[in-house]
C-alpha cells in the first residue's frame, strides 16, 4: 500500500498532485460556476457574513494562514485565523454573522472540535474542510467541504495540506461568486490556473534528486530557519515545522520582514536559511525585497538556500543553492513552494535514521485538549 515508497510520507508527498485534482474535480463548470454541493449554508446567509475565523491546530493552521491571504483578496471579508486551543480562552467576537471555517485533516481534533462547538453556541455558522468522512468535526457543523487527499497515514501532514488549501481557495471563489465580489472571467482564470497546479507539482517531484542531495549532506545541521513573506510566511513555518517533527531539528519559520527586527541576531557563520521566494513577476515590489533580505542574512555568514520560481536567475548570486519551481501566480505559490521543503525534511529525518510516517511523541489525531 506504500505503491513501492520506503514510507508511507513519501508515498503521500508523491500522492500530492493526485489530492489536488480530485480536491478540485466536479466543483465548477466551463463557465467557472462553482457548485459545492455540500454547502448546506443559505446563499442568503453566506451573504450576510461581515468576518470569517478560521480554526485550526499545526499544519492545518498553517494552510489556513495560506487561505486568509486568497480569501481577503477575492471577497473582502475581514478574516482571521487562529489557532483552536487559543481561540475559546480570549472570549473572542463571533455572532451570526460569523462564518467559522475549520481545517482538520482528521476531523477528530479535539481543540478543533471544542472551538467550533463554542463557535455554534454563540450563533456563528460552521463550515468544515476536512478529510476523513463522517468524523466528528464535519458531522458536528452547518457544512462540509471534503478535500479528497485520501488517507494520510504518515503522521506528519503533506498531501492534506496541499489539499486544505485547494478546498479554502474553492470555498473563497464560491463567496466571491455569491457576493459578487469578482467578476465571472476572474473566478474562471483562477481555475484555470488551479487545473495547471496538479502537473506542475508532479514537475517539482520529478526534478527532487538535487534537494535530497542536499538534505542527506545537512544531517548533522543543529538549527535552520526558515524566511517567507506574504503566503511564503505560512510556508516557512510549515517548512520547519516538518523539519522539527521528522528530523528533531531545531527549526523556525519567520516573515522575511520582521528580520530586522530581531531574528537577524541569530545569524552566524554557517547558519542554514531556507528562503521561499516569492515571483519577480509580481506587480509590487515584494521579490526585491526578499532578495535584498538574502544578501542581509548572506553578508553575516548565512548558508542560503533558496526556493525560487524557474527563470529567476536574480537569486542566483545570493545562493549557495537555489531550487526552481514551475510558473504560477503568487496565490497559488505554495502549492508548490511547500513541496521541496516536505522533501528535504523527509529526506534529511531518513538520513539520521528516524521512522518519518512515526515520529518520537506524536500521534496522528489529537483527540485530547
Ligand atoms: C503536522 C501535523 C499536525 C496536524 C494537527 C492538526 O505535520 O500533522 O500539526 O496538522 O495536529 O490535525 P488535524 O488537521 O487532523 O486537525
Amino acid at each position: 500500500e506504500k505503491d513501492g515508497f520506503p514510507s508511507f510520507m513519501e508515498k503521500e508527498i508523491h500522492d500530492q498532485p493526485e489530492a489536488v485534482a480530485a480536491t478540485l474535480l466536479g466543483r465548477s463548470d466551463l463557465e467557472g460556476k462553482l457548485t459545492l454541493d455540500e454547502m448546506r449554508i443559505d446563499a442568503d446567509v453566506l451573504k450576510t457574513i461581515n468576518k470569517i475565523i478560521v480554526l485550526a491546530c499545526g499544519t492545518s493552521a498553517y494552510a489556513g494562514q495560506v487561505a486568509k491571504y486568497a480569501i481577503e483578496h477575492w471577497c473582502r471579508i475581514p478574516t482571521e485565523v487562529e489557532l483552536s486551543h487559543e481561540f475559546r480562552y480570549r472570549d473572542p467576537i463571533v455572532d451570526d454573522k460569523t462564518l467559522i471555517v475549520s481545517l482538520s485533516q482528521s476531523g477528530e481534533t479535539m481543540d478543533t472540535l471544542m472551538a467550533v462547538r463554542y463557535a455554534r453556541e454563540q450563533g456563528a455558522k460552521t463550515i468544515a474542510i476536512c478529510n476523513t468522512n463522517g468524523s466528528t468535526i464535519p458531522r458536528e457543523s452547518d457544512a462540509v467541504l471534503y478535500t479528497h487527499a485520501g488517507p494520510e497515514i504518515a503522521v506528519a501532514s503533506t498531501k492534506a495540506f496541499l489539499a486544505q488549501i485547494t478546498a479554502a481557495y474553492l470555498l473563497g471563489l464560491y463567496l466571491a461568486q455569491l457576493r459578487g465580489n469578482l467578476f465571472q472571467g476572474q473566478i474562471k482564470d483562477v481555475l484555470a490556473d488551479l487545473a495547471k497546479v496538479p502537473a506542475k507539482i508532479a514537475q517539482v517531484l520529478a526534478n527532487d534528486g538535487q534537494i535530497k542531495e542536499l538534505a542527506r549532506s545537512m544531517a548533522d545541521t543543529r538549527s535552520v530557519l526558515f524566511l517567507g513573506r506574504h503566503v511564503g510566511f505560512p510556508v516557512a513555518m510549515e517548512g520547519a515545522l516538518k523539519l522539527k517533527e521528522l528530523a528533531y531539528i531545531h527549526a523556525e519559520g519567520f516573515a522575511a520582514g520582521e528580520l530586522k527586527h530581531g531574528p537577524i541576531a541569530l545569524i552566524e557563520e554557517g547558519q542554514p536559511v531556507i528562503v521561499v521566494v516569492p515571483s519577480p513577476r509580481g506587480r509590487d515590489s515584494l521579490h526585491a525585497k526578499v532578495v535584498s533580505n538574502i544578501q542581509e542574512v548572506r553578508a553575516r555568514g548565512a548558508k542560503t538556500i533558496v526556493i525560487a520560481e524557474e527563470g529567476d536567475e536574480s537569486v542566483r548570486a545570493h545562493a549557495e543553492h537555489v531550487f526552481y519551481i514551475p510558473e504560477t501566480t503568487a496565490l497559488l505559490a505554495p502549492l508548490l513552494t511547500t513541496v521541496p521543503l516536505q522533501i528535504f525534511a523527509c529526506e534529511l529525518a531518513t538520513a539520521k535514521g528516524y521512522d518519518v510516517d512515526q515520529p518520537r511523541n506524536l500521534a496522528k489525531s489529537v483527540t485530547v485538549e
